[in-house]
């Protein structure tokens, strides 16, 4: 036995992991799954800059909000807003339920996805370099 790292995926192990991973869907999840993943790169934008993006991973019924940023300039004028928004929506059209992203604790973020909507529903001690994050979580 030997253990190579490898840079990408190789259709090998994709080949391994289509095979493998359905032999473990009824004990997982009960019954028979496709796993499906899409990435969605949102961009909000005026007079052709930008003001906003969000990258948004929706996979198996959740929307994974992976980073959300506005202009510093124009913080507090509803961008941040719009782009929940747009999560929301990409979300449902996938048949989703749910979204949740991680966030720094003490981050003025918690404020505005709690005012979103979102609740903590985790603690990540010592987390992303030694900062505490939270798993915050908003249910559709
Ligand atoms: C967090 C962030 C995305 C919010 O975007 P935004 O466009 O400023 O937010 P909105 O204008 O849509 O705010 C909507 C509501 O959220 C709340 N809110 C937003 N920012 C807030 C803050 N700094 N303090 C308190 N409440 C806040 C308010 O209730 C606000 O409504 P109001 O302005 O009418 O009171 C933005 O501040 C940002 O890009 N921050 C830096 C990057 C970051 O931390 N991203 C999240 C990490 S995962």
């Amino acid at each position: 036995m030997r253990v190579k790292i490898l840079k990408r995926k190789s259709q090998e192990m994709r080949l391994f992991d289509k095979n493998e991973w359905p032999r473990y869907n009824h004990e997982h999840f009960g019954k028979e799954i496709t796993w499906d993943t899409q990435i969605y790169y949102v961009k909000v934008e005026e007079n052709s800059s930008i003001l906003g993006t969000m990258e948004l991973k929706v996979e198996a019924g959740v929307g994974h909000i992976k980073t959300l940023l506005v202009k510093k300039e124009i913080h507090r004028k509803g961008v941040g807003q719009l782009l929940i928004q747009k999560a929301k929506e990409i979300t449902r059209k996938q048949k989703g339920h749910k979204l949740y992203l991680t966030t720094g604790k003490s981050w003025k973020a918690v404020t505005f996805y709690e005012a979103m909507g979102f609740k903590i529903s985790a603690v990540l001690p010592n987390h992303f370099f030694g900062v505490d994050f939270v798993e915050m979580t908003k249910f559709f």
